[in-house]
């Protein structure tokens, strides 16, 4: 059985797009391997956030993300600072990361370009934090988006410089998770690219059955086809993704049909998305609702996966500890 990791940041709600981009897989995947799911909020110290918003980030995210079917009993799922090994550990890789690496890390001189003003060390070490995340479990596989694919490439130098400094085996060089043929990509509303956390582009998990169909009704499209069979416009076509996705096919085909004779009304279609939508997104948020209520349930899934995420950094921890030369009088 490999071990899979998988870091989630703290802050921002799910929207459809993490949900068929990520979490659906998350799901599948904690069926097949040993997984760690955390939520690092370490990371997002580097932002400054106030200590209330600090806590209420992490549980709503924790929320969110048993809601849409994380399995305490199947993988184990905690918070990064709950787990004072991962610091530990941050510590000691720090000692093998260079300054020229770190600052040409892309991540890195994007924060330099965009908020001068807080340039802190934290941003600089953020792939160190990373790497130990990673590390701290010996983990195989890591699922990582493209914004994340340098962070893992540097988790993996780190990995192989500790084995050759210290000529041992012991790191394992963690690889990119591959969803393989499962990535789903979900345009958003607003005719752009993917879906993201801008206001009206994306459908939330927590979305409220007339905010979806105001969304909906709201989404871009055009004027309407005026040529048979013709290709619909980036919008358009958007719409028809997401029902291909949402939407049982007899659905999709009959709107795409109406498409193709120019007969289609994008009132009826978005009204009938809109609804398809709300019958996948109102169990997921009556799950959050449900969730939410129960801090007893939240204490006890937190307590037990820092639990489990302590007892194998642990491990790990003492090895390195004893490879580097530590020793006890
Ligand atoms: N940096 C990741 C992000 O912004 C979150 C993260 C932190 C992470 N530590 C990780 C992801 C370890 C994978 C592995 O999305």
């Amino acid at each position: 059985m490999k071990t899979v990791l998988s870091g989630i940041r703290s802050t921002g709600n799910l929207h459809l797009g993490n949900y068929f981009g990520a979490v659906k897989n998350f799901v599948k995947m904690q069926h097949q391997n040993k997984c760690y799911f955390f939520i690092a909020d370490y990371h997002s110290l580097t932002t400054h956030p106030t200590p209330q918003n600090l806590h209420k980030n992490v549980r709503q995210v924790l929320v969110e993300y048993l809601a849409a079917g994380l399995d305490p009993e199947l993988a184990t799922l905690y918070v990064q600072s709950d787990v004072p090994e991962i610091s530990e550990l941050y510590l000691l890789l720090n000692m093998n990361a260079y300054l020229g690496e770190l600052e040409r890390t892309t991540s890195f001189k994007d924060k330099a370009r965009k908020q001068p003003d807080n340039l802190n060390a934290g941003l600089l070490t953020y792939p160190v934090l990373m790497a130990a995340d990673i590390l701290i479990h010996n983990s195989h596989y890591v699922p990582v988006g493209k914004d994340q694919e340098q962070h893992l490439e540097m988790a993996r130098k780190f990995a192989r410089r500790f084995n050759n400094m210290y000529k041992c085996n012991f790191f394992n060089e963690p690889e990119p998770y591959n969803f393989g043929e499962a990535l789903i990509k979900i345009p958003g509303l607003d005719g752009t690219g993917k879906m993201g956390k801008s206001e009206g582009n994306g459908i939330f998990l927590i979305d409220e059955d007339k905010t979806i169909r105001k969304k909906l009704m709201r989404a871009v499209t055009d004027q309407g086809p005026t040529t048979p069979n013709s290709t619909p416009p980036e919008p358009v076509e958007n719409l028809f993704k997401i029902m291909k996705i949402v939407s049982d096919e007899i659905t999709y085909k009959f709107f795409k049909e109406q498409y193709a004779n120019c007969s289609i009304r994008y009132g009826d279609m978005k009204k009938q998305l809109a609804e398809d939508l709300i019958k996948l997104i109102t169990p997921l948020r009556e799950n959050i609702y449900r969730i939410n209520s129960d801090n007893d349930y939240i204490r006890k899934v937190a307590s037990i996966g820092a639990e489990r995420a302590r007892e194998s950094a642990g491990k790990t921890l003492k090895e390195v500890r004893k490879i580097m030369g530590f020793k006890s009088f």
